[in-house]
């Protein structure tokens, strides 16, 4: 046998090892004699690099290449489903559907598996495409990642698939690896995933293909996409797919009554603790495809399917204490510590509480037997007390009246429902919030520091606000604990690159309340310089486009303190941009002044981003969805289906890459 005989045969039993263990869950040799053949694989591969193939087993593990993710438009755009938490309206969907078809159907009940969507294509049996659901037109590519899931067939098995075809499904992380994961990150101090489905989302946006192969995704799928599928069953589509290799649900059953349907919902709603992936709720499908196309669908979703969603879990736990939280903007948030409980597959501890008057609310005591809900962020809420559980009541929780990290009074602004910390100048969390909030990414994005190279600073005695960051010598900090000459190096060669940053982001990193990212870009372009700005009276400002007497006021009383205009003064010694580059003011218009354009297909000249910008410099708006307010669509080619008939029924015009450059020539 030669060496590429001997690569297509460990290829080919690779593929095999890999079904067998990660979606039959059989597996024929041991892990070991796995990477026995993977390795042996790899070296021939490298030795004949002319025999590469994209969709290679190696290529599941992943290379450190860093790579910035394309956009692609879906052939078909990824439409969400309806949802509802009431059986009044499955019950609502399953009448309509009877109604409008008129004859005999069938009702396919899956699991909803919660986890990121994703659109595979394959092509004459092989994987050519993974990408993102992105905003449902175009998504991000992330083959190579997806590449990395081993029950993802790169290759197909047996006949009989379409020479070209979609699958859609969703990619998981089970949890028994999300909790691995959150562990070893609290290990070493990052922070937690809030639930398995945003660990898989950001798994699979991770840049190193190398760490998502660590990460162990799975992926079930759920949904076929062609012209020329095998069956008209959508079921029966499914249990080809199996035999093609793919990972299918053996939950899914087909229903021919309503009776069945509920009866399917009742043992899944309590059965789906038992499974080792999370899932949201029981999906409905039609089975029929002749049936699907009968019904279509509406704007957003298809009329042949509805969502029924789980109540979220909750758990029933003692409040021991309760604690305060002190934020970047002096923003005090109370947390409940909590008995730890199980909850969705998570032991919980703490939980928020979010504010004063929701404490009242709840008539809370310390000793309370407390319910938990789990919302989408990582402290879950508590949402309610068991008051006939109270047996000796213990003291009503008040909230603190002075910050409990700097002792300052604390206030609340009118209308608003949290307290204040107004200790700017020596509240220790505030100081490190504002640093931390100045080096993040679409701040001032230093890269090296994080958290707790800023806290280890601090303590250090070495800054105090922001602009000290930039007298920082490698000096200062190369003997710091756990700091070594090159992070050294890298964190003061991330602070020099950071004085390029355009002024609006620098803007943006000053953290001035209520001047986000999209404020922070309006008040550049109005004022171009932070001299014209913290000169600008509250008519000033207030005449800028969406720009409020409540941003206003704030900018006036950032700008009033001396320390704030201080630090300022400091920042531009250090060489940090308070200019707006003059490039960049001199080719802003107004040509497209009060008009909201929605961006929409694929183009030639710029990319979606890059019309972004045009549209911003030149006084639109770019907004995500087509209503009656929309002045204009950008369309580049293959504009979603969908889009192009609500444009239609709005009577929204459309504009053509060209005709739109010419607009604002
Ligand atoms: S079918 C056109 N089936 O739920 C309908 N979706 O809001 C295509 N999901 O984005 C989706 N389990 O990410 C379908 N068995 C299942 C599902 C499922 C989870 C997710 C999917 C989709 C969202 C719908």
């Amino acid at each position: 046998m030669t060496e590429i005989e001997r690569i297509d045969q460990l290829r080919e039993e690779l593929h095999r090892h890999n079904y067998n263990y990660y979606v039959l869950n059989a597996p024929e040799i041991t892990d070991q004699e796995f990477d026995k053949l993977m390795r042996e694989l790899q070296d021939l591969e490298e030795k004949h690099p002319e025999h590469r193939d994209e969709n290679s087993p190696s290529m599941r593990v992943g290379s450190d290449i860093n790579k910035n993710f394309t956009q692609v438009l879906h052939k078909y755009p990824m439409l969400s489903l309806a949802n509802t938490y009431s059986e009044a309206e499955v019950t609502e969907f399953y009448d309509r559907v009877k109604k409008s078809l008129n004859e005999d159907f069938e009702i396919c009940c899956e699991m909803k598996y919660d986890g990121t969507s994703i659109s595979l294509t394959y092509e004459n049996g092989k994987l050519v495409r993974a990408v993102t659901r992105g905003d449902g037109v175009q998504g991000d590519d992330v083959t190579d990642n997806v590449k990395t899931i081993r029950s993802i067939p790169l290759v197909l098995h047996g006949k009989g698939y379409p020479e070209s075809f979609e699958i859609r499904g969703e990619i998981l992380m089970p949890w028994m690896v999300f909790e691995e994961l959150n562990k070893e990150r609290e290990a070493r101090e990052e922070p937690l995933f809030a639930n398995p489905r945003n660990a898989a989302s950001g798994t699979l946006k991770l840049q190193n293909s190398a760490i998502v192969a660590s990460r162990k995704l799975d992926a079930y799928l759920y949904y076929l996409l062609g012209d020329h599928l095998p069956c008209d069953g959508h079921y029966e589509n499914l249990k080809e797919a199996e035999k093609w290799g793919f990972k299918i649900s053996d939950l899914t059953r087909k229903c021919k009554t309503l009776q069945e349907v509920f009866d399917f919902i009742k043992y899944w709603d309590v059965e789906r603790k038992n499974l080792p992936v999370a899932t949201d709720g029981i999906v409905l499908k039609v089975n029929s495809l002749r049936q699907q196309r009968n019904l279509g669908f509406t704007a957003k979703s298809p009329r042949w399917a509805i969502a029924y969603k789980f109540q979220a879990e909750q758990a029933l736990t003692r409040l021991n204490k309760v604690t305060y939280q002190v934020g970047r903007t002096g923003a005090v948030t109370p947390v409940a510590n909590l008995d730890p409980v199980q909850l969705s597959g998570t032991v919980v501890k703490r939980a928020s509480l979010h504010n004063a008057d929701i404490i009242e609310g709840l008539d809370l005591h310390i000793g309370d037997m407390v319910y938990v809900e789990k919302g989408g962020e990582i402290i879950p809420k508590i949402v309610g007390v068991d008051k006939d559980a109270r047996i000796m009541i213990g003291d009503k929780v008040k909230f603190v009246t002075h910050c409990p990290e700097c002792g300052s009074k604390l206030v609340r602004y009118e209308g608003e429902a949290a307290y204040y910390c107004t200790n700017d100048v020596a509240c220790p969390p505030q100081i490190k919030g504002k640093i931390e909030h100045f080096i993040s990414r679409k701040a001032m994005n230093i890269d090296g520091l994080g958290p707790e190279t800023v806290d280890q600073f601090y303590q250090e005695g070495l800054i105090h606000d922001v602009a000290d960051l930039y007298l920082l010598k490698t000096s200062d900090i190369i003997n710091l604990e756990r700091m070594g000459e090159k992070s050294a190096e890298n964190i003061i060669k991330g602070i020099e690159q950071s004085k390029e940053v355009p002024f609006e982001r620098v803007l943006f990193a000053l953290g001035i309340r209520f001047v986000g990212e999209t404020v922070a870009k309006k008040v550049a372009k109005a004022f171009k310089s932070m001299d014209d700005l913290a000169e600008a009276s509250l008519d000033d400002l207030i005449h800028v486009d969406e720009i409020g007497e409540k941003i206003a006021q704030s900018i006036l009383l950032y700008f009033a303190s001396p320390k704030n205009r201080d630090m300022i003064e400091r920042l531009r010694v250090a060489g940090v941009r308070l200019e707006a580059d003059e490039e960049d003011i001199s080719d802003h218009t107004d040509k497209l002044a009060g008009k909201s354009i929605v961006i929409s297909g694929v183009f030639t000249h710029h990319s979606r981003d890059e019309y972004k910008e045009l549209i911003e410099k030149h006084g639109g708006k770019n907004v995500g969805s087509i209503s009656s307010k929309t002045s204009f669509i950008l369309a580049g080619d293959n504009m979603g289906p969908s889009k192009l008939e609500k444009a239609r029924k709005l009577g929204v015009a459309i504009v053509s890459e060209e005709e739109f450059l010419q607009m604002i020539e």
